[in-house]
Formats: structure tokens, C-alpha cells, sequence
């Protein structure tokens, strides 16, 4: 089968608009698929980064009309020279940042922190991306995406559940957690997804959007199973957020939080919030922590830790696309609206409002679903 030579694609010009242009594209190099995109995300870092303005610099600076999308699944059509695992047909997740693939922290899977400035380059970032029909990846870059798992279920743990998951993994979450996890778009609920499926048994969210906190309240674990809901509570943010969540945990706090809204006080809600020992995970990114901030009250007498955590690395998310299949739950569940390439400036517009859940630009079957 030939494939074709040209497409359409879509960039984010950086003024909060989405602009197509043609791209050739190229023979195969060795090491390299093309994939037919499936499915692709929009994260909440696209739209603070990219659409609204270019706002990251080193790792996060977006290249100027680089196909756009870092969250992308889709199907092997061909492959380069050199191919070891993958063959047409396969269906892939693509890890969203190729590394050099030999530096420490390429080695140890995690080729977001990848130290080569030559090679490290994110996919939507500084390669081609998923708002396009075909996308080229490198195979050291490709995870399978098991066969009870939709594509739509697959684009999300490219960063999203990915991300979610290793901080999750990071503090540790079971059956013995209250969990308090602040800012509830796309990666808040995945956060809660997640820590229902690890057990956790009072899952409470925090949100300032009422559009978001109604979506929240609505969502079940499993499409079609009202009986387990994500969250038990979900309080509208404010300043007695703390106390709030004390009164949901016997006057103790929760065991474990997730930051995921990068708000400054919901930062500090996350640290207070959480009981004696406990441990609290910021993924959330950007800005600052509120100046009310006091070591000594909020952290040290209280003996808790505090992680940051920054995306994941390959093998991790190879694991939770295995246990997303065992769990038998589907990321896909998250997503409000999927629209076609052609209205990606409404997809991305609609993400940024955040009057929406998950929102996903797709292909083929994936657009039916
Ligand atoms: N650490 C990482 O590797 C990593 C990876 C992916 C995304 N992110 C970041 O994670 C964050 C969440 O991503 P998303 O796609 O869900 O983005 P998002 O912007 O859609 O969600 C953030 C949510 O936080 C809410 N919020 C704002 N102020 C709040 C407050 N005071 N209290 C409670 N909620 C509040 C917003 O209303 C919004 O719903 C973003 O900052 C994104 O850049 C980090
Ligand atoms: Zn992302
Ligand atoms: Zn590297």
C-alpha cells in the first residue's frame, strides 16, 4: 500500500487560534514508523504553553508550526529500516518526547528529562505531533496499546494518565488513603480513575470552575455503572477548603494529595490538608506556592513529604496501559467532546473555556465512537 506524500496538518500560531498548513511527508528513516493517528488529546499544557501564547522555553519551547498534539495514538502503516518490535497493524501509544535514547535518564526510561540538547525533542513540541492523519515516530518511542483499550484510551496515557500514574506511584496510593486531589481538569480525573483503582476509599476533589465541579460530582468509574462514583465529595475551592476536607476525614486530614490545578492556593490547601506523615504530589504546573506557606506549621512538626513529578518513563506507562486492561476501565470515559481535524480551533478553544471534561481531536473509527 503507498501512503501518501502530503497532509494537512494543524499548528497553534500562539494567539489562541489553530491554523492548518500542508506537510510533506517524508521517506522513512531508519528506526522510524508512520503511524495513521487514531486519536488525539488535548492537555492542559498545550493550552497554557502553546494556544494562548508561546510561552515555555528549553524543554517546553513550542517550534514554530510544528504539528501540534502530544498526546497521540494511532496504528502502524509502515515501517523504516531497521524496525525491531512493531509492524504494520500494530496499535501504538507514542511515549511524547523522543530522547537520544542514551543518556542517563533516557536510559532509565524517562526521556522527558532527556540531557541532549540535539535529540531531546517533544512530539507537538519540537517534532510533529497528533493534529495531523499520519505522524512519524521513532520505535524506542512506541508503547502497545493493548487490544481491549481504545486509541481515545491509549492518547491519554501518552501524558495525562502517564503523568497521573507515576505520581501516584510516587507517594504511594492503597486502600488505606484518603486522597484529596485539587483542580479537577482532565489530569484531576485521572487522578481520581486511578486512585479508585488502587484502592482508595474517600476520594475528595477540589474545584473553582462550577462547570468542572458538576462534572465531577456526575462522573462514575465505569460509563454505565452509577453505583461507583470517581469522587465521594467535591467541594467548590475556597478558603475553607481545609477545614472542609478535615471534617471529611474524622478531623485527620487525608493520607495522601494530589496537586493538579497549579493554582497557588490550592497548593497550599493540598500541603495543609493532609494529615500527620502524610505525603502530598504536585503535578500541576506553573506559577508559585502561596506566601502563607510555613515550613515548620504546614510540613516539618507534621513529619510530611512533598514530591514534584514531571511526566513518566516508558516502562511505567507500558505497566498502566497493562493494568488499565485488567482494571477494565477506560480513560476514554473522561472525554466530553471529540471532533474531527478539521475543528480543531473549536476543540482547542473548548478546552481552554474548561466547560469540559477531556476533549479529543479524532480519526476514523474514533470519530464515530
Ligand atoms: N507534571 C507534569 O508532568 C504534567 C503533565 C501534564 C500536565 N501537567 C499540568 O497539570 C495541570 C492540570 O492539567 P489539566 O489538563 O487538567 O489542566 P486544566 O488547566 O484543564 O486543569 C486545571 C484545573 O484546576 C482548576 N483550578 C484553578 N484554580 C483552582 C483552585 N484554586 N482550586 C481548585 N482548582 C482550581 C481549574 O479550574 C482547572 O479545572 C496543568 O497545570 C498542566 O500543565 C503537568
Ligand atoms: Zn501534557
Ligand atoms: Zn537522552
Amino acid at each position: 500500500m503507498s501512503e501518501p506524500k502530503k497532509m494537512i496538518g494543524a499548528y497553534l500560531p500562539g494567539d489562541s487560534s489553530v491554523a492548518f498548513k500542508e506537510y510533506a511527508i517524508p521517506e522513512l528513516k531508519h528506526g522510524e514508523v508512520l503511524l495513521r493517528t487514531k486519536a488525539s488529546t488535548i492537555c492542559g499544557s498545550d493550552i497554557r504553553c502553546i494556544y494562548n501564547e508561546h510561552l515555555g522555553k528549553g524543554p517546553e519551547a513550542y517550534q514554530q508550526e510544528m504539528v501540534a498534539g502530544h498526546e497521540p495514538a494511532g496504528q502502524v502503516v509502515a515501517c523504516g529500516p531497521g524496525i525491531r518490535e512493531f509492524k504494520a497493524g500494530d496499535r501504538v501509544v507514542i511515549y511524547h518526547i523522543s530522547g537520544c535514547g542514551v543518556c542517563n535518564d533516557c536510559r532509565r526510561g524517562y526521556q522527558i528529562s532527556c540531557t541532549s540538547e540535539e535529540y531531546r525533542k517533544a512530539y507537538g513540541w519540537q517534532r510533529h505531533g497528533g493534529m495531523a492523519p499520519y505522524i512519524v515516530a521513532e520505535e524506542k518511542d512506541l508503547v502497545h496499546l493493548p487490544d481491549s483499550l481504545t486509541y481515545a484510551d491509549g492518547a491519554q496515557v501518552a501524558c495525562g494518565f502517564g503523568t497521573v500514574y507515576e505520581g501516584l506511584e510516587k507517594i504511594g496510593i492503597s486502600g488505606n488513603d484518603a486522597v484529596l486531589i485539587t483542580g479537577l481538569g482532565p489530569v484531576g480525573l485521572a487522578a481520581a480513575m486511578l486512585c479508585r483503582c488502587l484502592g482508595a476509599k474517600n476520594i475528595i476533589g477540589i474545584e473553582a470552575m462550577p462547570e468542572r465541579i458538576e462534572i465531577a460530582r456526575e462522573l462514575p468509574l465505569r460509563k454505565g455503572d452509577a453505583s461507583i462514583k470517581l469522587f465521594d465529595s467535591v467541594l467548590a475551592a475556597g478558603p475553607d477548603n481545609e477545614a472542609e476536607v478535615r471534617a471529611l476525614t474524622g478531623g485527620h486530614g487525608v493520607e495522601r494529595a494530589v496537586e493538579c490545578s497549579a493554582h497557588h492556593e490550592a497548593r497550599l490547601t493540598a500541603i495543609q490538608a493532609t494529615r500527620k506523615w502524610g505525603k502530598i504530589v504536585l503535578i500541576g504546573e506553573g506559577g508559585t506556592l502561596s506566601a502563607d506557606f510555613a515550613p515548620s506549621r504546614d510540613m516539618i512538626h507534621d513529619q510530611k513529604t512533598l514530591y514534584g513529578s514531571w511526566v513518566t518513563n516508558l516502562w511505567r506507562m507500558d505497566e498502566l496501559l497493562e493494568r488499565l486492561a485488567r482494571w477494565e476501565v477506560h480513560p476514554e470515559d473522561l472525554i466530553t467532546h471529540r471532533f474531527g481535524l478539521e475543528d480543531a480551533a473549536k476543540a482547542y478553544e473548548l478546552m481552554a473555556s474548561g466547560k469540559c471534561g477531556k476533549v479529543a481531536v479524532c480519526f476514523d473509527e474514533e470519530l464515530e465512537a
